[in-house]
């Protein structure tokens, strides 16, 4: 099993959207029963909440439903379960690594590293712009999860169904 978790500030627009992208991805690629996903945010304000509505529209152009997704804040122990916890800006790496159990820090990645073609080290926040930035995330985050998968079947055993 490889186990990822996708974190942002509030898990409402970046992290719930990567989990969408990337648990797509995993599923057209038959490895539902290899790969898990989740998303957290560092910050518990919107615990219990769905996905922003201009995110979960943006992902609904691609085909990609979010709605079922709930956010939760993230925890020490979720650095024992999951195998990448992938940070979408700084912040939120440096929030990471505050409450990381120490030997678990390599876990901890910005979701950009796994895109050198674009020219960006974070995922914006989308929060408090317009329409506009959910599009521009979303086109950011459908490649850095191409780019995550390929590292995991690079970097994991992970047979293809
Ligand atoms: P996210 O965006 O971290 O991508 O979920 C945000 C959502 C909510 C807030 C900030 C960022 N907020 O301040 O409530």
């Amino acid at each position: 099993m490889v186990n990822v978790l996708f974190v942002c500030l509030g898990n409402i627009c970046r992290s719930p959207t990567a989990e969408g992208v990337f648990r797509a991805l995993v599923a057209r690629e038959g490895l539902n029963q290899t790969i898990t996903t989740d998303s957290a945010g560092t910050a518990s304000w919107h615990t219990g909440n769905p996905p922003d509505e201009r995110g979960q529209a943006e992902a609904l152009k691609r085909g990609v439903d979010i709605s079922d997704l709930r956010a939760r804040q993230v925890k020490e122990q979720d650095f024992l379960q999951f195998d990448y916890v992938i940070a979408m800006d700084r912040s939120n790496h440096d929030d990471l690594l505050a409450i990381c159990p120490k030997g678990h820090e390599h876990q901890i990645h910005l979701f950009l590293d796994f895109a050198p073609s674009i020219d960006q080290v974070e995922v914006p926040d989308p929060y408090y712009g317009g329409v506009d930035g959910f599009g521009e995330v979303l086109q950011m985050i459908e490649v850095a999860s191409q780019g995550l998968l390929d590292h995991i079947h690079e970097h994991n055993l992970v047979n293809q169904a």
